[in-house]
């Protein structure tokens, strides 16, 4: 089985985690964290697993502990942490969006190359089967397809802390933060994956006082159609999510974390389409990123990393049409 490292020691990390150990598909070796008593916390949730702390990111990096590391710290700090990770020899998991900027993807999906190792980011949600149900809809229905309305918008438990003057990451120009770079990744990835790279896009964003995107409306335009994204972290959505087909629509409880699939035609009849969702949604990536890794799955790999340029390159192009700069945008 993989050995994993792991930066962040937050709920997303336990639950990738979590996730490793459900599906046996890498063991926890090494965790790092900025302090002792995070990484000792982090390490006694996984009794099962034999992991030795450090506090040390060169340390860590040194290490001939594990082989993946699994990244999920600030947006901005992805870059420097999978490039040193690259450079000592480990394939790498980053969380979305991998980096800040198209420059940075580049970077590292050449170091991957050189060092014959994978970086792979983590969208989990297009591993998911219900994702494939929505793929073989459209694939089913393409010579109809006529648009598609995206929504991913929630009210964030760090908004509060915004609002009351303290600086959570996710709020800053300075982690690469932001509604697009947040949620709406996710949405992103729906419409690439689906329906392809669009020929053209328009983001109007509503600017918070720090200089992120607070929500925003995305138009992504195909030759015959155009898919219309809502996203935000500063209020909540209960819309659906729609891909239209002429007289057919399939309905998406959600454009992000999709667990429900319906049709309606001619505008009534709504039925449900039968689909799975594992409990925990990081299952599908956990065990199809070992795979990848494990088998050295070229195509899927590069399909991937294709992906991955086409939705940042819309990420960075959108915001910078916004107005919206990153600290990490500086170093160009
Ligand atoms: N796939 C998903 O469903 C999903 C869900 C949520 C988040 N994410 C992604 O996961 C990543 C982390 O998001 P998050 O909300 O967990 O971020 P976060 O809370 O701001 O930080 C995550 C971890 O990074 C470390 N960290 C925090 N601030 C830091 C700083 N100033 N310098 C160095 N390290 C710092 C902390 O670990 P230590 O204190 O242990 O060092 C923290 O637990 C993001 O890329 C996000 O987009 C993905």
């Amino acid at each position: 089985m993989l050995k994993l490292g792991i930066i962040g020691t937050n709920w997303i990390t336990q639950q990738f985690v979590s996730a490793a150990e459900e599906t046996e598909s890498f063991a926890l070796t090494e965790v790092y964290s900025r302090t002792e008593a995070k990484a000792k916390d982090f390490a006694d949730k996984f009794p099962s697993f034999d992991v030795q702390l450090t506090t040390d990111l060169d340390e860590f990096f040194a290490s001939d502990k594990f082989d993946v590391v699994y990244i999920a710290s600030p947006n901005s700090l992805h870059f420097a942490q999978a490039k040193q990770a690259l450079e000592n020899g480990k394939n790498v998991i980053v969380e979305k969006p991998s980096t800040s900027n198209v420059r940075e993807l580049t970077i590292l999906q050449e170091t991957a190359q050189l060092h014959g190792l994978f970086l792979i980011e983590a969208a989990r949600h297009i591993e998911e089967p219900i994702f494939e149900k929505i793929q073989s809809y459209v694939d089913a229905n393409k010579a109809a397809l006529s648009g598609a309305t995206l929504s991913y918008m929630k009210y964030s438990s760090r908004y509060d802390d915004f609002l009351s003057g303290k600086n959570p990451n996710v709020f800053t120009t300075k982690f690469s933060g932001g509604a697009l770079y947040d949620l709406g990744v996710y949405v992103v990835y729906d419409a690439v994956v689906l329906f392809g790279e669009p020929k053209s896009f328009d983001y109007q964003a509503e600017i918070l006082a720090s200089g992120v995107d607070g929500s925003g409306s995305l138009t992504l335009k195909y030759d015959d159609f155009d898919v219309n994204i809502i996203i935000g972290k500063t209020k909540n959505s209960v819309m659906p999510s729609e891909i239209y087909f002429g007289k057919k629509t399939l309905l998406l409880d959600s454009g992000g974390d999709i667990t429900k699939l319906e049709e309606s035609v001619a505008g009534q009849d709504i039925k449900v389409i039968p689909t799975t969702k594992d409990d925990n949604p990081m299952d599908c990536e956990a065990v199809e990123f070992a795979r990848i890794i494990e088998q050295n799955d070229q195509d899927k790999y590069q399909q991937l990393s294709r992906y991955a340029r086409i939705v940042n390159r819309i990420l960075e192009h959108a915001r910078a049409s916004a107005g919206i700069i990153f600290e990490a945008d500086e170093d160009k």
